[in-house]
C-alpha cells in the first residue's frame, strides 16, 4: 500500500543554524524558509536526489513542533512521510484494523498542496507517521 518515501521531517530549535548545517556543511540545497501558520511551522526543504528532508521550526505559541522541541531540545526526528496512491482508501485500511488517524481524521492539505493523514505514532513503532496522496 505504501509506496515512495516522500520526505523525512526534523524538527528543529533554529532554523537558519540547521539551513546553514544541511547547505554549508552538508552541501545540499536547501529552499527558502515557507511559514505555515496552519500547520505551527516553518519549513525548510532540503533537496536530495531520492527524497527531501523537511527541516521543521515551531510557528506559533500552540505549535505541535514547539511541544516536541521542549521534550528534545536538541531537535530530532518529528515524522516520516510516505506516499500513498488513495488516501482515503489507505485511512480507511487502516481504520478498519484498528490504527489510529489524528485530528479529525479526514485529510487536510499538507506543505505540498496535497492531501495529508498523520498516523498516531503508539501504532507504528514509536514514529509519527504521514500519509500523503501521491
Ligand atoms: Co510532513
Amino acid at each position: 500500500m505504501i509506496g515512495r518515501l516522500n520526505h523525512v521531517a526534523i524538527a528543529v530549535k533554529d532554523l537558519a543554524a540547521a539551513t546553514a548545517l544541511y547547505r554549508d556543511t552538508l552541501g545540499a540545497y536547501v529552499s527558502q524558509p515557507l511559514p505555515q501558520p496552519e500547520h505551527g511551522v516553518t519549513v525548510v526543504f532540503v533537496e536530495l536526489p531520492n527524497t527531501k528532508i523537511e527541516l521543521l521550526e515551531p510557528l506559533g505559541a500552540d505549535s505541535p513542533v514547539g511541544k516536541f522541541i521542549e521534550r528534545n531540545p536538541d531537535g530530532g526526528i518529528h515524522h516520516i512521510c510516505y506516499e500513498v496512491d488513495d488516501i482515503i482508501a489507505a485511512r480507511d485500511r487502516l481504520k478498519a484494523t484498528g490504527a489510529r488517524v489524528l485530528g479529525t481524521g479526514e485529510p487536510r492539505i499538507g506543505a505540498h498542496g496535497k492531501p495529508v493523514i498523520f498516523l498516531h505514532p503508539k501504532d507504528f513503532t514509536g514514529t509519527l507517521v504521514e500519509l500523503e496522496q501521491a
